[in-house]
């Protein structure tokens, strides 16, 4: 995925447009540039681009690409941060995207399918391609398309253009002369900002926020011109739309930093107050009251089976889901990753829900599923993003609200979405009538921002135990039952961040692989909470791996002398139920990543290769 920032206004454009890249840094951060259009001085297009591979160590695109433009007074301009997809990240490669003819320049977020055959099209009429990526092809395209009779020859040529190729896009187009901006979308999400005699386009909200409260979310096959005159959406076939105006609703401290050094870690320390924005309001004295399973009706009671799909962390969330489901509401659950089921022709039971969790809601692979499941079931969505493309597109569903997440590596999501299928499964065992004691869930969840508070307290004692391993090559991690996800989503913000190669394992798994690797030199996290039949079964692990000379850090319940004697390093978390301790659990296993990656001096916001929402397969 990649970010879009376009401005038309009075203002200069410029520090709109580098302010707007900086909010969406988080989509990618390899190769950043601009197109600036001065309509006052000149009659041509200024295009600025610079990459990561040119720069020196640590220095970003943004700061490079700030240093580099001129002072100009352009009021219209576009501008894009790119994680790339085809072709190296370097300054060829780095958007936006020209084609001579008629002065075209073109920003894309998405994958163009079929750009090799467009390409070889383009080349027998003439063209000439610089770069190695896909979406070149479409300013050329564009170009080939303009056809200078049409009533707008940039929309006509979009349109066309967009008829042509297969795959998605949003994307924004200037061309020298234009007093104004084209954009589409399909599958990548756009959203036009109506500000005071001055409109934006941009993939979030974030950017427009310093702006405007108010936006259009495009929907897919929609274009639209921004300009002077206003606003102006049609579909390919330019079918005029009426599109509804919706206010932002959050502040713009919530995209900032706040004092903290990073925003993972601001996402760390939110997470009491995540969780409790997760149930405030919904939990009444005799139930939960979640609108959107409401929403579901006559549907609910039929339901027999669940299936949550998903990717990465939100695929985390679903395996605790699936303990969840079965355990408190009795309802058998199985869990997918979106990119394996939109492919599987998976064989759906009709009584079989289908929930798909996302923290961006614009995940290609859940987005594909969904669409797949759509056709022969009911569908859900538990997602952060407020009205992203997923919500939109589900049966029903509930927000996580979580309020936007920048960190790549997803933290306070994961917390919202394991308190909302929490949530989920209580509901639904009381109408099933499996839960009868459902005043003990809702006083145990309510006590847990507290609870989080005191782990987060531990922050300089996990910083210590991060200390003592951050040169070590590997890390494994290890749980069982609920557990088993947690030790899951630790792997995975440690090898993510701080780029050691960590693995998660079902304790009892060990000695089917990992135990091959464990010496002196393989520190082996343990969750080991909860005093049920698997906690011997875990404690026989540690010696295990105690035998072999690993360091073992344990989370451990406070007042657990008995690992206290075998481990090297003890992160003691409150008590809680069996089914809530993953949401304390995941904790220190957030704070041991993030220390680990700043002390390899890594920059945990900006893990490398890795972007924030994935909008491609
Ligand atoms: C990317 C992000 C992960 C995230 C995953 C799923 O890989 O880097 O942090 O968990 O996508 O994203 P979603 O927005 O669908 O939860």
């Amino acid at each position: 995925m990649c970010g879009i920032i376009g401005y038309v206004g009075k203002r200069n454009a410029q520090p709109i447009l580098i302010q707007g890249l900086k909010r969406l840094e988080y989509r990618g951060y390899d190769s950043a540039g601009v197109a600036l259009f001065n309509q006052g001085s000149s009659n041509a297009i200024t295009i600025v681009k610079t990459a990561k591979d040119n720069l020196p160590n640590g220095v970003s695109p943004l700061i490079s690409l700030a240093g580099k433009l001129k002072p100009d007074s352009a009021q219209i301009g576009i501008a894009h941060t790119r994680w790339a997809t085809h072709g190296e990240p370097n300054e060829t490669n780095a958007h936006p995207h020209v084609c001579n003819k008629h002065g075209i320049a073109v920003v894309h977020n998405g994958i163009i399918e079929n750009y090799r055959a467009l390409r070889k099209y383009l080349e027998s009429k003439g063209h000439t391609m610089s770069t190695g990526t896909d979406s070149e092809v479409l300013a050329h395209l564009i170009g080939e398309n303009f056809d200078a009779k049409e009533k707008d020859p940039l929309i006509s040529a979009v349109q066309k253009t967009l008829a042509e190729i297969e795959g998605t896009y949003g994307m924004a187009v200037m061309m020298k002369g234009y007093d104004g901006i084209v954009a589409a979308r399909n599958g990548s999400p756009l959203i036009i900002g109506l500000g005071d005699e001055e409109l934006f386009i941009s993939s979030d909200p974030g950017p427009i926020n310093d702006h405007t409260k108010n936006i259009i979310r495009l929907d897919d096959f929609q274009v639209a011109r921004i300009g002077p005159d206003g606003y102006h959406i049609t579909n390919l076939d330019n079918d005029v739309f009426e599109s509804k105006v919706e206010k932002i609703t959050w502040d713009i401290k919530q995209i900032e930093l706040s004092g903290y050094d990073h925003f993972m870690q601001k996402e760390i320390f939110q997470q009491p107050q995540t969780v409790q924005d997760a149930f405030r309001g919904r939990l009444g004295e005799k139930g939960v009251r979640l609108d959107g399973l409401d929403e579901l009706g006559k549907v609910m009671p039929k339901i027999s089976r669940i299936k949550l799909v998903a990717c990465g962390t939100s695929w985390h969330a679903s395996k605790i889901g699936k303990y969840l489901f079965e355990n408190l509401a009795g309802i058998p659950a199985e869990v997918d990753y979106a990119s394996e089921f939109r492919y599987a022709h998976p064989i759906l039971d009709p009584a079989e829900l289908v929930i798909v969790l996302s923290q961006s809601g614009e995940t290609a692979d859940t987005l594909e599923a969904l669409r797949q499941a759509k056709k022969t079931n009911h569908t859900f969505g538990i997602v952060n993003a407020v009205g992203s493309l997923i919500t939109r597109e589900n049966d029903a569903g509930i927000y996580i609200h979580a309020g936007p997440e920048i960190g790549v590596a997803s933290t306070k999501a994961f917390t919202g979405q394991v308190t909302c299928l929490y949530l989920m499964a209580l509901q639904m065992g009381i109408e099933r009538g499996v839960i009868d004691n459902y005043s003990v869930h809702k006083a145990e969840l309510e006590s847990l921002p507290g609870k989080i508070k005191e782990i987060l307290d531990m922050d300089s004692n996990i910083k210590t135990i991060a200390e003592n391993y951050a040169k070590n090559k590997n890390y494994l991690f290890l749980g069982r039952g609920i557990n088993f996800p947690v030790a899951l989503e630790g792997a995975l913000k440690l090898k993510e961040i701080s780029k050691i190669h960590a693995e998660g394992y079902p304790a009892a798994e060990m000695k089917h692989g990992p135990i091959a690797l464990i010496d002196k030199n393989m520190p082996v996290v343990f969750v080991a909470t909860g005093r049920d039949t698997l906690y011997e079964k875990v404690l026989s692990n540690m010696e295990e791996v105690k035998a072999r000379k690993g360091k073992i850090i344990a989370v451990v319940n406070q007042g657990d002398e008995r690992v206290r004697d075998l481990a090297d390093h003890i992160i003691p978390v409150p008590t809680t139920s069996k089914w809530l301790a993953p949401l304390l659990n995941v904790i220190p296993l957030q704070l041991l990543a993030y220390h680990t990656a700043v002390i390899r001096g890594k920059n945990p916001d900006k893990p490398e290769n890795l972007a924030k929402a994935v909008t491609v397969e």
